[in-house]
């Protein structure tokens, strides 16, 4: 076996330095813990992030796709397999009538989202999409482009045309980029990356009101937020309104790469053969991944686990912001949770991962809670005192 400093030498050596990468190679994970290639156990309250939603190696998951793997792992979509309908069936179960197109990540769903709004709208001359300030979309260039932060689309222009960008949260800035040309509004019902910025239910009303109103398509990228996240099956029931497209990927293959957008009645016929496609997308081996997280959902009464220990994590993070001045405020739904600080929060992230807890830090200031939604209450007590450990540190310097 290679040691740490090879792996870390080859790494260096051979794969693009696109990620900001931390010296540890991890090699085994099993529910909220991870384990490096030195032995040395982290408690992940940012599994993947936030694709392992049910935690490492689910055994639920790793029982299916074994299965599966022997079975038939690929076919290519024009032939029909077993899975992918009653993935389908699964999802708009779970949601809202309407068809499925499966791909391979989170990019490519709002990718298939985007080309079907331009091909509706394409049909009576309208092409513009509004999106969200703060928003995080992905990195391919129609998900730059519709990301409405300058940093990820700065070097990579030109870029797709016609995209605007309006405050999250301002329903007036959204009635004023409305125009003629406009087919589209697409935001995360919770922004994640942007610092867990939460839709108010009545901002959420009004905006479907003007989608209804204007003939607007609504789309939600519910990447991060599906899937049991904020302790609903998917964040829109939260606010009472239903988009005409969701988009999913993370949490819903357990690990496995998946992707899937979920169409309305309205749109959900758009495409035509041809139009759109994905080699991998919805092969047999990721819907048995993603059924399997349906089935543990379902069958372990996740949901409400979620609200429950969601709500135990939130009073332990009010707990810390009545100790430590330089906690600003605690929002977020279910366990996709933030603290805002006002110092930099890069640093609490590498004392934390010293002392063996993972989290992430978004937005330079805003420390994102996103553990496995199987987190137990002890697991949420040993990540607590770490962070009090790390918190009461940087204050006494
Ligand atoms: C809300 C949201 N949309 C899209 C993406 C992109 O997903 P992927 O990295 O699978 O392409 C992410 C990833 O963090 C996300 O959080």
């Amino acid at each position: 076996m290679s040691t740490t400093m090879e792996l870390i030498e080859d790494y260096n050596a051979c794969v693009m330095k696109t990620y900001g990468w931390n010296p540890i190679v991890m090699v085994k994970g099993k529910g909220s813990w991870v384990w490096d290639n030195d032995g040395k156990k982290y408690l992940d309250f940012f599994p993947g992030w936030a694709v392992s939603g049910l935690g490492h190696c689910h055994p639920g998951v790793v029982k299916a796709i074994k299965k599966q793997a022997s079975l038939l792992i690929h076919m290519p979509n024009n032939f029909m397999t077993e899975l992918q309908p009653l993935l389908a069936k699964k999802i708009i179960q779970h949601a809202y009538p309407g068809k499925c197109f499966f791909c391979n990540s989170g990019a490519e769903a709002n990718e298939a989202a985007l080309k079907l709004v331009r091909k509706y709208g394409n049909l009576t001359g309208r092409y513009e999409i509004i999106t969200m300030k703060k928003s995080f979309h992905g990195r391919t260039i129609a998900a730059i482009t519709a990301t409405g932060q300058e940093k990820y689309r700065e070097g990579f222009g030109p870029l797709v045309p016609g995209f605007k960008y309006v405050e999250f949260g301002n329903i007036e800035a959204l009635k004023n980029a409305v125009t003629e040309k406009t087919v589209a509004v697409m935001l995360e019902p919770v922004q994640g990356e942007g610092g867990i910025n939460v839709a108010g239910k009545s901002y959420m009303e009004s905006l479907k009101a003007i989608c209804d109103e204007k003939n607007l398509l609504l789309i939600f990228d519910e990447i991060q937020t599906g899937m049991g996240r904020t302790g609903q099956m998917f964040a829109y029931k939260h606010f009472g309104i239903v988009p005409d497209i969701m988009t999913l990927a993370k949490t819903l293959g357990g690990g496995v790469p998946i992707g899937a957008i979920l169409a309305g009645k309205k749109i959900c016929d758009i495409f035509s053969p041809g139009d759109h496609a994905s080699t991998f997308g919805g092969n047999p081996l990721a819907c048995a991944a993603a059924l399997a997280v349906f089935k543990f959902i379902e069958e372990n009464d996740l949901l409400n686990k979620v609200v429950k220990q969601g709500k135990y994590l939130e009073g332990k993070l009010e707990k810390l912001k009545g100790k430590y001045g330089f906690i600003r405020e605690i929002r977020g739904i279910g366990l996709m949770l933030g603290m805002e600080l006002s110092i930099s929060g890069d640093n609490i992230f590498k004392k934390c991962l010293e002392k063996g807890l993972i989290i992430n830090c978004t937005s330079g200031n805003v420390l994102r809670f996103v553990p496995s939604m199987t987190v137990t209450k002890s697991e949420i007590k040993t990540a607590m005192k770490i962070i009090n450990e790390v918190f009461s540190e940087i204050s006494e310097n």
